[in-house]
């Protein structure tokens, strides 16, 4: 049953804030809590797993139980480093999906806990919605309609955003994700995870024009995306290296340079297909230096916003910004609400 609401001012040292909500978010291997009042980020605090690294991906299992063991810790944290007391918060916000089934369940049934023995409310939070709402964060100014081109780990989708709640896909990838044809390209190059941060830091000074990786769609009206022949091409140029003397750096260069102009293309595409005069880019691989430059020049003539760093990847602020949204408008969730791995945008 949905709990109402009550935003009432706080005690102690958080005198005058209005309404304080705690976001926790456990959709993969980033523990993470943050404190929001007011729509301003007060503590944010993410501890990312390198349990994983050696093992080239995420292994659910281990992150499940890295979760289970964290998230204690890391919520107390951001609470003392926001001087709030649990008392004193007015609502739990937590992602519900998309993400790992058990890392997932980690995180929603910690914030049930809370919520329950604090009897406060609680809202399941859509991680897709919560990437794009991190430019609000970033960009207060961010006025509806945008393009907003999201690139995680498991998404690379274009959606016009016309209002909060009202989202209209415009595209997506038919395979890989482009945080997932990174991570793959990394794997191949034997880099380490994640690999997005991996190979941007290797092909930074080098030649991105040194191998003509394919870019799938590149030419095509329709707003598609594909990866996976880009991974394939990679696998055999790495087979066939010894008969080349192209350097590792240049290869990693000219992988990304793939990656990145067929992103820019197809936000460019999707700009002028909606008529807006701002897009944003959201998610891991919006961290990427080289492909941010890359939108600027493309897309000179209309504005281009992303979060901070520490916003593009996953953490909480962005979960408990939302959550805040959501619980302004009288929204929560139900005790007994689940999580969804694949939930989806719209
Ligand atoms: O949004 P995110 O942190 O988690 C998901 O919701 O999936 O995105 C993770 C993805 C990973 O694939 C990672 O390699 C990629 O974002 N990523 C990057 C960079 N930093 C993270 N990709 C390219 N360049 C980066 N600097
Ligand atoms: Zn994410």
């Amino acid at each position: 049953m949905a709990r109402p609401f009550t935003a009432e001012s706080g005690t102690g040292c958080n005198k005058g804030y209005k309404l304080i909500v705690l976001g926790v978010e456990s959709s993969c291997d980033e523990t993470a809590a943050a404190i929001c009042s007011n729509n301003k980020i007060l503590s944010t605090i993410v501890s990312s797993q390198i349990i994983h690294s050696n093992f080239g991906g995420v292994v659910p299992e281990l992150a499940s139980r890295e979760h289970e063991l964290l998230l204690n810790t890391i919520v107390n944290q951001a609470l003392a480093e926001a001087c709030i007391q649990k008392q004193d918060l007015d609502g739990i916000a937590v992602t519900r999906g998309p993400g790992l089934a058990g890392t997932l369940l980690a995180g929603v049934c910690f914030a049930k806990g809370l919520a329950q023995g604090l009897e406060k409310p609680i809202i399941g939070i859509n991680h897709l919605e919560a990437h794009i709402f991190a430019n609000f964060l970033a960009n207060p100014e961010l006025k509806f309609p945008f393009v907003c081109l999201l690139v995680s780990g498991g998404h690379t989708q274009l959606w016009l955003v016309k209002d909060m709640e009202n989202y209209t896909l415009m595209g997506t990838s038919r395979d890989d994700a482009a945080g997932e044809a990174f991570d793959k390209g990394a794997r191949i190059l034997g880099l380490g995870y994640p690999g997005g941060p991996e190979i941007e830091k290797l092909g930074k000074n080098a030649n991105p024009k040194a191998v003509d990786f394919p870019r799938a769609f590149l030419k095509d009206e329709k707003l598609e995306f594909s990866f996976s022949g880009l991974k394939t091409a990679l696998l055999y140029f790495m087979d066939s290296r010894k008969d080349n003397n192209i350097s590792l750096e240049d290869i990693a260069a000219s992988y990304q340079q793939a990656i990145i102009d067929v992103l820019v293309e197809k936000l460019a595409q999707a700009v002028m297909k909606a008529n807006v005069k701002t897009c944003v880019i959201a998610g891991g691989v919006a961290a990427n230096k080289a492909l941010r430059k890359a939108f600027e020049s493309r897309l000179a003539s209309i504005i281009v916003l992303y979060p901070d760093l520490s916003l593009c990847t996953d953490n909480a602020a962005m979960v408990a910004y939302l959550g805040e949204l959501y619980l302004r408008k009288g929204v929560s969730s139900a005790m007994d609400f689940d999580i969804d791995p694949n939930l989806k945008l719209a």
